[in-house]
């Protein structure tokens, strides 16, 4: 099983850090839109993580299959069909007859050969369906210190070390995250590592996995509101369309 990214932040915690149902909500609205353009209604998510953005479109009337290497769907999303896929070492045995897939946070986190290596198994599950990813091509600011306040407790979420160095194709960033309760105890940490590859390279691994880019929607990441904004041009994040060349 490849594990290549791993959070020791509760999911809880995690959820209102990282994947508030607002962020959710604004990116579940731009793979809608998408799957709506190309008539897709049965959908495969990889990497769904807790699995928020599946249980909105499902709400919308899609009807999604969650899937992830390891299950930690959280709250509501547990009510979704899930199966688990670890997408770099095979197509999962996951039959079924979707009209597209997508993948949000997921491709980010692969290296090159892996990026190539998961599209194609993507590729063979969704056959001539759509897929749909999104990629942030810049490296983003991180926040430094956010507060939530989660049943009347305060957490903080302190980013303790970052690094960033170059690698063929843009950069790997590093970084360590810990997240301490109101008395200042740690209550879980996140230390992970990935690369951010130039818009050519995504695009080449792309190619090499024998899909083809039919449509783009640039977006531009926004550090403070900690999501994406729609960008009239060319951004430094995209969600990026794609079917079997
Ligand atoms: C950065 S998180 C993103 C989660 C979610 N999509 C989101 O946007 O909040 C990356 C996700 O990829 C999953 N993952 C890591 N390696 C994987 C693999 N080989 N196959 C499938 N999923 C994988 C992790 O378990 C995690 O849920």
């Amino acid at each position: 099983m490849a594990v290549l990214w791993q959070t020791g932040i509760p999911r809880q915690i995690y959820a209102r850090l990282y994947c508030s149902w607002r962020r959710a909500r604004r990116e579940a609205r731009i793979l809608s839109s998408i799957f709506r353009r190309y008539g897709a209604r049965k959908l495969i998510e990889f990497g769904c993580g807790i699995g928020r953005h599946g249980y909105l479109l499902n709400q919308e009337g899609f009807s999604v299959l969650l899937t992830d290497v390891e299950d930690w769907r959280f709250g509501v999303a547990r009510r979704l069909p899930f199966k688990k896929v670890d997408i770099l070492n095979s197509d999962g045995g996951v039959g079924g007859d979707f009209d597209g897939g997508y993948a949000v946070n997921l491709m980010i986190i692969f290296s090159y050969s892996d990026m190539v290596r998961a599209l194609k198994n993507i590729s063979r599950i969704i056959g001539r369906g759509i897929f749909v990813a999104d990629y942030n091509f810049e490296l983003y600011s991180e926040p430094r210190d956010v507060e939530v306040r989660i049943g009347g407790r305060v957490y903080r979420a302190l980013l303790e070390e970052e690094r960033v160095v170059p690698v063929d194709g843009g950069v790997r960033y590093s970084y360590r995250v810990k997240v301490v309760d109101g008395i200042n105890r740690v209550v879980g940490v996140e230390e992970a590592s990935y690369p951010v590859y130039k818009k050519e390279v995504v695009f080449k691994a792309i190619q090499e996995a024998g899909f083809k880019i039919l449509d783009i929607v640039w977006v531009t990441w926004n550090p403070i509101k900690y999501m994406y904004e729609l960008s009239r041009g060319e951004s430094d994040s995209a969600f990026m369309v794609m079917v079997r060349a």
